[in-house]
């Protein structure tokens, strides 16, 4: 099974690409930090729909401490969208 480390899988586009590749069959690690930006309630309800499918992995950490945590091998890609959006105009 091709695997894919999404980073920011609890957030607005992370949740829906996760919901995605999952629906296509890929195994997914997803990384999100629940930075305060927004709210955890929020990020947690999207997470939500497929934090417990079985080809999902949920690691909560902050990717910029390094990602030594996880324990998986042989990741084929990575969807990089953790990220404070939209904070340059706040
Ligand atoms: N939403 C849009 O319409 C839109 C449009 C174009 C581009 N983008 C880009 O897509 C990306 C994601 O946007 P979004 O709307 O999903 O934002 P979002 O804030 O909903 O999601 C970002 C996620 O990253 C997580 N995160 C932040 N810092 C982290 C860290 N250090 N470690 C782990 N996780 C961390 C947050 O907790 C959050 O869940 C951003 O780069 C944004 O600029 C978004």
């Amino acid at each position: 099974m091709v695997t894919i480390l999404v980073t920011g899988c609890a957030g607005f586009i992370g949740s829906h690409v996760c919901t995605l590749l999952l629906a296509k069959g890929f195994s997914v690690i997803g990384i999100d930090n629940f930075d305060p930006f927004y709210s955890r309630a929020v990020k947690e309800n999207n997470l939500s729909g497929f934090l417990h499918h079985p080809s999902f992995v949920f690691y909560e950490m902050d990717i910029t401490q390094g990602l030594d945590g996880i324990t998986e091998k042989n990741i084929s890609a990575v969807i990089h969208l953790a990220a404070k959006a939209g904070e340059a105009f706040h």
